[in-house]
This record gives structure tokens, sequence and C-alpha cells, in this order.
């Protein structure tokens, strides 16, 4: 069978394609045929058909660069991020009310059976427990009515912009997902666990080596950013036409034990 993933002809959206889990992500689509768009504040390395610097904080930006590319477009990848180490915020922002609003536009110029995946992460697992805490920012009408929320909410986004983003995304893909799924369009998040990308000395910096050295891994190591690309890759293909709505982990194992008890949360996080 060829073109098993259903990628070949087709245009493909991908921010972060700069680097690490984008720039992977963008390369594995080129290898399969599509005509990939990169969204990144930083060019891309990767030869794109397009490479749109777009700031993700900036609406005007987003828009230019969906106007450039214009309709059809067949599937949008959201791997662009800040990490930990940068204000609460901007990390909001980034990682989620303009990557919803680069969606929400992108939306219209869909074509039929289109698919939409984000990386979120381990560290918005949470999201269901703290649904009623997180959903009124998903709920927010747009971009700046988002920022207002961040802005009204330190209790939220306080020292945690990076996991209440990544709660954010993953219910916003439930919510949105549900809404738009008898369209056909899908929406789906990837949940990595720790990555050796540009990004892991961030987090290393915020967190402290100890944290990664005591992280529990089952496999054994970190994930390589091709390993992540290819679980989204996955996830996003036409292949996958059932899954919507859903938060998908790539984690080697690590909430499996969590939630089953085999891995000890306070190893993580061990008394002072
Ligand atoms: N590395 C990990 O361990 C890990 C684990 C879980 C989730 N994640 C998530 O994976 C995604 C990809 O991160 P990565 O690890 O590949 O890191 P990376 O730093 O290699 O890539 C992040 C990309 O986002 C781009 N970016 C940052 N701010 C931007 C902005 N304002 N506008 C447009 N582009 C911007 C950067 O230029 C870069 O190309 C992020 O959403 C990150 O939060 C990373």
């Amino acid at each position: 069978m060829e073109d098993v993933l259903r990628y070949e002809g087709t245009r493909a959206v991908v921010t972060g394609a700069a680097s690490g889990m984008g720039a992977a992500t963008a390369t594995i689509l080129i290898d399969l045929g599509a005509e990939v768009h990169g969204l990144d504040i930083r060019p891309c390395d990767v030869p794109v058909h397009a490479s749109h610097l777009v700031d993700l904080s900036d609406t005007d930006q987003i828009d230019d660069a969906v106007e450039a590319i214009g309709g059809p477009i067949d599937s949008l990848f959201n791997c662009a991020g800040l990490p930990t180490t940068a204000p609460d915020l901007d990390v909001m922002l980034v990682n989620f009310a303009g990557h919803r609003h680069l969606t929400e536009a992108v939306i219209p110029l869909l074509s039929d059976g289109a698919g939409i995946a984000f990386i979120s992460s381990v560290a918005g697992m949470g999201w269901v427990a703290n649904a009623a805490k997180i959903l009124p920012l998903v709920m927010t009408p747009d971009f700046d009515a988002a920022r207002a929320w961040c802005e009204e909410h330190p209790e939220v986004v306080g020292g945690m912009g990076y996991p209440a983003s990544k709660e954010a995304i993953n219910a916003y893909v439930a919510l949105r997902g549900f809404q738009l799924a008898p369209s056909g369009v899908r929406l789906n998040s990837l949940n990595p666990g720790p990555t050796d990308t540009p990004m892991m000395p961030s987090f290393i910096e915020s967190q402290g080596q100890d944290f990664f050295d005591n992280f529990p891994k089952p496999v054994g190591r970190n994930a390589r950013p091709d390993e992540q690309a290819w679980a989204l890759v996955l996830l996003n293909s036409p292949r996958n036409s059932y899954t919507t709505a859903t938060s998908h982990f790539a984690d080697g194992g690590f909430t499996g034990g969590l939630f089953t008890g085999g891995i000890d949360m306070a190893l993580l996080m061990p008394p002072e």
C-alpha cells in the first residue's frame, strides 16, 4: 500500500517548524509528500514550501500568515511553544491563546476530513481535575479576552503558566473537537514526556537537574524529537479518522505508571 498515511499532495501548516519537534514534524511531512508551510518566530532551516515569520502572541501577524497561505489546508500541526523559563503571560499567549487564534482562523479553510494536532505536554495531564478552573479561559471568545482572563486570574496562571497553558490546550481540544465532530474536522493533542530538544535546558534551568534526574522513565530514556513527530503525524493522519477531541500521551509509560501506582509522584517532588 502506497502513501499509507495519506499526506502525499496535501497542504500542511506547522508552527514551531524552526526547531525541535516542529522541525522534525515538518521534515517527516515533506518526506511524505506534503506541501509544508512553516510558522515560527525564527526562519526554518527545514526545506519547507514557505517559511512564514510569525510571533504567535501577535494576532495581526497570525492573520497575515493565514491570508498568505490561503486554503485549502489539510492539516495543522501546532508545535511551537515557550518553556517554563518565559514569563507566565507570554507562555499563556503563545502556547494557548495565539495557537487558538491561529486554529480558529484556519478552520474555515480546512478541507473535508482535515486534522488539527497540538503539542501539549504531560504537564497538562491534570486538565480534567482542573476543568472547572481552566474551562472559563478556554471559553473566552477571542485572544484579547483570553489575555484579560489570564491577567485577572493570577491564582491559576501565576507561577504556573506552563502547566496552565498545556491544560488549556487539552481542554480546548476536548471542547472544540466535540463541537466540530459532526463536521468531520478532528482536533487532538499529543502530550510528550521529556524530549531532547533545544527546549530541554530551559526546563532544567527552572525545575533543576535533580527533577529530571529523578523523573521516572519507564523506557529508560528521554524521547527523541522524531519519535514525538511520528506520534503527531500518526495522530493527525486522515487514516486516524475516528479519533477526535482526545489527549494522546507519548511519555514512555510515565502516566500509565503514575495513574496505576507504579510511579510515586513524591519521587519527583522530594521534601526540602
Ligand atoms: N522538550 C520537551 O521535553 C517537551 C515536553 C513536552 C512538551 N513540549 C512542548 O513541545 C513543543 C515543541 O517544543 P520543543 O521541545 O520542540 O522546543 P523548541 O524550543 O526546539 O521549539 C519551540 C519552537 O517554538 C518557536 N516559538 C517560540 N516562541 C514563539 C512565538 N512567539 N511565535 C512563534 N514561534 C515561537 C521557537 O522559535 C521554536 O522553533 C512545545 O509546545 C513544548 O512546550 C516539550
